[in-house]
């Protein structure tokens, strides 16, 4: 099984591109299932989770054809089944999100109860409750969704509590399609939920309010096929410039939209870290040899995200000071926190919160990546421990991190994957 093999110490300079964001590829692939001709994707960035929704595609029968610039026509005009089985869902959560464009387009859905990151309970209660508003009915039997529709979906009232992404998109697909219009009400506000729904408004769906906590969408009775382009991921833009505010150095990230991370870039600026930025690009100089510690807590977009959490825990180990990271949107997402103990950082739980004492520096040691953006946080622990910090377990960070060594060697980094 592979690792990684961190050496630290090495300050990052240099330039990086943005990959395409996972959040946004994975619903708008979902999307092509609502087309009557085929859907090209670009922008779509090397990853596992990726790779998994291409095939979950390909086993109801979709074709899959995939460019060298990873652009991806999928056509789902030969589709035979409908039915999204357990041996792909159980390794990526998002693959619920082809419940509500199954029901919408062919009135039936099998769809395995997923897995993913193991951070809290993570239920999909509000995907099955809204499809039910809808006029599907569902029953879960052996461990499986298992949605009919007679007819076409219905446009209905869906008030979201808690506001879910996922959930939030999945509506939006499904009532592109239905009977009626649809008002998505406390809907999640995330860049990537507006950009499914530019991509099906390129498609011919009619939806007005995304980006807001109101969506309106009026059915209409066919979607074509476009070409959309996925925006830059956000999550690992902040990665990285959270990596360069802990190591020091200066690193420009382009094809980035620096706008989606307003919450991370002011918190970075809080550190001491110098911020400049166009529509596209972003660039960090940590003029400071140690990061300040900042205190933060996590909430829906526009807040501080969650999938930044687990970075920022790192950043505060290493940091000028005490502070204290709480996280409101998951349960049981600091799976992080005892392997950063084991590099000798200093933090206790109490409740949802980590309470983290800054220290001089880390040490390099063994550790375990447990979820995607956990794994992160080790990344950029070993970046700045004294010594070698081993990763094992590093399928997670290939859920969600494009090429992660590669581009942090461009930036400097003494970093190797090793089997
Ligand atoms: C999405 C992102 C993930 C990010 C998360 C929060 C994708 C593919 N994944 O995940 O990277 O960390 O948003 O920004 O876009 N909940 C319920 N019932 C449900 C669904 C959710 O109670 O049916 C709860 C969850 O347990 C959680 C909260 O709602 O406490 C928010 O989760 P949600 O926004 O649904 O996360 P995802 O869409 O799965």
């Amino acid at each position: 099984m592979d690792k990684l093999l961190i050496r630290g110490g090495s300050k990052l300079f240099g330039e990086i591109y943005a990959s395409g964001a996972k959040n946004s590829a994975l619903p708008i692939l979902a999307a092509s299932l609502l087309a009557d001709t085929p859907l090209r994707v670009g922008n779509l960035p090397h990853l596992n989770d990726v790779t998994t929704m291409l095939e979950l595609l390909g086993s109801m029968g979709v074709d899959v054809m995939l460019s060298d610039e990873m652009e991806v026509q999928v056509d789902t005009s030969n589709i035979k089944n409908l039915n999204a089985r357990y041996e792909l869902v159980k390794t990526m959560r998002a693959s619920i999100l082809v419940l509500g464009p199954l029901l919408a387009k062919f009135q039936r859905a099998t769809v395995a109860l997923p897995g993913g990151c193991a951070i809290g309970s993570r239920p999909v209660n509000l995907h099955i409750d809204a499809m039910r508003a809808m006029g599907a009915e569902i029953s879960i039997e052996d461990g499986n969704i298992k949605a009919r529709v007679e007819g076409r979906l219905r446009g209905a009232k869906i008030i979201f509590e808690p506001v879910s992404v996922t959930a939030t998109e999945n509506v939006i697909m499904a009532a592109s399609l239905a009977d009626g219009t649809t008002i998505i009400q406390n809907a999640a506000r995330e860049p990537e939920v507006l950009d499914l729904a530019n991509c099906l408004i390129k498609m011919g769906a009619k939806i007005e309010g995304a980006g807001t906590d109101q969506i309106i969408i009026q059915g209409v009775e066919n979607l074509n096929g476009a070409t959309f382009s996925v925006m830059p991921d956000r999550v690992e833009v902040g990665t990285y410039l959270t990596a360069a505010a802990m190591t020091g150095g200066k690193v420009k990230i382009k094809e980035a939209k620096p706008e989606y991370i307003s919450s991370v870039i002011s918190k970075l600026e809080q550190t001491g870290a110098t911020i400049s930025l166009g529509e596209d690009w972003v660039q960090i100089e940590m003029n400071n040899e140690k990061p300040e510690a900042i205190s933060l807590t996590t909430g829906p977009y526009p807040s501080f995200p969650t999938d930044m959490q687990a970075q920022f825990v790192s950043l505060n180990a290493i940091a000028k000071g005490n502070s204290t990271v709480t996280e409101t949107v998951f349960e049981n997402r600091f799976m992080h926190v005892q392997e950063i103990a084991r590099m000798g950082g200093r933090i206790s739980l109490k409740g949802n919160t980590a309470v983290i004492e800054g220290i001089w520096s880390l040490k390099g040691a063994p550790v375990m990546a447990t979820d995607l953006r956990a794994s992160a946080s080790l990344v950029l622990a070993g970046l700045v421990a004294n010594g070698s910090t081993i990763i094992d377990r590093i399928y997670h960070i290939d859920r969600g991190y494009e090429r992660i060594e590669e581009k942090l060697k461009i930036l400097g980094a003494d970093i190797e994957r090793i089997s």
